[in-house]
């Protein structure tokens, strides 16, 4: 079975035991990360935007791991100028990884790099991923969009990963119509309690959540999907 580690924020890290991925590093400068990025050993970063909080230590990590990130295109652009091995994609798109599968899904919200968002990265995108015969889904920052449904037709989710913190965000409400589209088995709320813009109660989301199991998890624990 494969595991997924939550490190705070939209940091999530899988293994099989075999490979190992990180999607969205923010660490460094993150008040609630579980660990340094001068600790992360991974062999692929997936990024679903540019925005700070997600793009993170991406290019520190790269480096010194020789990880290649995987994102979309233009995103992936200014990682390989940044000195980063890239394997760019884009909205709709799958590959067959070593590890297993990729696809970048939509997501709506903003992109943009650098301390005021301007340089541009592309549109921000979720991420489906197999591993171990597992579909994880990230969908990144994101609203509410009913296009979740048609993922939650054609994808048996394993575990997502959605925000709830409001504000940048899906809030609670919009998080649990989520649930409901993708029809995940265990959903993880992520985005909350990072900074007082998105402070939510995680146990709220867990009692409008009915289809679903709720796995909250706290920066540097695990769950089995
Ligand atoms: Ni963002
Ligand atoms: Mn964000």
């Amino acid at each position: 079975m494969p595991t997924a580690r939550f490190l705070g924020h939209a940091c999530v890290t899988i293994t099989d035991g075999k490979n190992n991925l990180i999607i969205d590093p923010f660490l460094t400068g993150n008040s609630i990360a579980a660990v340094k990025q001068e600790d992360i050993k991974v062999d692929f970063i997936l990024l679903t935007h540019g925005h700070g909080d997600h793009f993170g230590d991406t290019i520190a990590i790269a480096k010194r791991n020789k990880a290649t990130v995987i994102a979309n295109y233009e995103l992936a652009m200014l990682c390989a100028k940044l000195g980063a091995e890239i394997h760019p994609m884009n909205i709709g798109g799958a590959h067959n990884f070593d590890f297993g599968r990729v696809k970048i899904t939509i997501a709506h919200h903003g992109g943009g790099y650098g301390d005021d968002a301007s340089v541009y990265t592309g549109p921000p995108a979720g991420l489906l991923i197999t591993i171990g015969g597992k579909t994880l889904y990230h969908s990144g920052d994101t609203a509410l969009f009913y296009d979740m449904k048609l993922i939650g037709e054609m994808n048996q989710i394993d575990i997502a990963f959605l925000p709830i913190g409001d504000n940048f965000t899906m809030g609670i409400d919009d998080a649990a119509k989520a649930v409901e589209f993708l029809n995940p088995k265990k959903v993880v709320p992520i985005h909350y309690n990072t900074f007082p813009e998105i402070n939510q109660d995680p146990k709220e989301f867990a009692k409008k959540v009915k289809l679903a199991q709720v796995v909250i998890l706290k920066p540097g624990e695990s769950v089995e999907f």
